[in-house]
């Protein structure tokens, strides 16, 4: 039996977190109330904050009342302000004013035990329980993975909404946050640049994205950034680091006043160089790809003769800055966009469980699993040799 006046859609939010995630809750929020006159139930921290409801619930029928009253009683932000409470009935007031802002208001988080069934179990036991009709899961891909394991688990529509600034899920043009963190990288490229030209540097810069490019290929065509190495093509050996050396020498033999190297943190190298890390252990630490190549490139240039041989390498990491940011007005309406189409999936009877994606420029409902892109590989080919021609010298 629900305890709200129609069955609520719940929406979390999991792994980690990109700009424009409080975009789309307010627009999920707004939609529900405004359009379709549904409850929006907002789950703290991911499906670690679900656990920890079911847990809760779970104990016994008293706690599951208990709970049911504290949703219905504590709305909005009055819920949010009690950090112990863990689902949260969303109404206009506690949405408002977050358009643009980064981060997530709910929370987010990575939770490996999810991948139990046994576990899983346990939130679907509560999704039941609160007579959720919907399930709104924004993130990633291992998040998405989820998302589909509990579609076949809960018996209710689940709704995957891709949110990641890597755009590494292959089956939509773009993810929600993508734009925000290519704009941070162009801000940060371009204080690079100033520092960069006083001293006639080279400067690598490290961005994220774990398995694909696309943020530092999207970031360097902005930027002007000179190269980028990204890990589609498989490991970088050392001859190819030399080829890049020489590329770089190029251009500076040609009177270029500094060279910028955008490199993605999934980039292999082979062999892999590794440190010492300094915990107890002794294990070794893989060392950020900025490092490994500024050192490379150095040993390089104090090789080289004359000028050249001054030549001073310089390397910097990105790392959490990039996924902070008020969002950019194309990841807000990309927010609002997926919202939507993710209320018009909840609503349609014929409609079943999928991911929000956007293909040739129009938003749609794609399911769980489907295919990559094959436009996807070919823009980012095509995004290369575009860099390419537009950077060298
Ligand atoms: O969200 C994806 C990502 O930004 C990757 O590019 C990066 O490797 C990872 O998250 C870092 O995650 P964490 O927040 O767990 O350090």
């Amino acid at each position: 039996m629900s305890t709200f006046p129609d069955r609520p859609v719940a929406v979390l939010f999991s792994g980690g977190d990109s700009p424009g995630m409080n975009a789309l809750l307010r627009a999920i929020a707004r939609l529900g109330l405004n359009r379709h006159g549904v409850p929006v139930l907002g789950v703290r921290e991911g499906y670690r904050g679900l656990l920890r409801a079911a847990r809760r619930a779970n104990r016994g029928e008293k706690d599951l009342f208990v709970m049911k009253q504290e949703i219905g009683s504590r709305k909005g932000r009055w819920g949010l302000i009690h950090s112990e409470q863990d689902v949260i009935q969303l109404d206009h007031a506690s949405v408002s004013g977050i358009v643009g802002a980064g981060g997530t208001m709910l929370g987010s988080a990575r939770c490996l035990e999810f991948k139990k069934p046994e576990v899983r179990a346990e939130a679907v036991k509560l999704i039941k329980d609160l007579g959720v009709r919907a399930l709104i899961v924004a993130g990633g891909d291992g998040s998405l993975a989820g998302a589909q394991l509990l579609e076949k688990e809960a018996g209710v529509k689940v709704i995957g909404v891709p949110c990641t600034i890597d755009n590494d899920l292959l089956f939509t043009q773009m993810s929600i946050g993508v734009d925000t963190a290519v704009s941070t990288l162009v801000w940060a490229v371009d204080h690079f640049k100033d520092t960069a030209r006083s001293h006639k540097r080279i400067m690598v810069m490290e961005t994220m994205g774990a398995k694909h490019g696309e943020l530092a290929r999207l970031s360097a065509i902005a930027s002007g950034a000179e190269m980028v190495i990204t890990p589609e093509n498989g490991p970088v050996t050392m001859p190819q680091i030399l080829k890049l050396a020489e590329t770089i020498k190029t251009g500076m033999v040609c009177g270029r006043s500094h060279t910028i190297v955008l490199v993605a943190e999934g980039v292999q190298f082979e062999p892999e160089h590794f440190v010492q890390g300094s915990d107890p252990s002794h294990l070794p630490t893989k060392r950020n790809r900025a490092y490994v190549l500024a050192d490379i490139f150095q040993s390089y240039f104090h090789e080289q003769e004359g000028e050249l041989k001054d030549l001073e390498v310089r390397p910097s990491v990105l790392g959490h800055l990039q996924r902070g940011g008020h969002a950019t007005p194309q990841d807000c309406i990309l927010a609002a966009r997926f919202a939507q189409q993710a209320w018009e999936a909840i609503m349609d009877p014929n409609e079943g469980s999928g991911i929000t994606a956007l293909r040739q420029g129009r938003v749609q409902l794609v399911p769980f699993g489907a295919p990559d892109m094959p436009e996807r590989a070919e823009m980012s080919a095509e995004f290369s040799r575009l860099h390419a021609s537009l950077s060298s010298w």
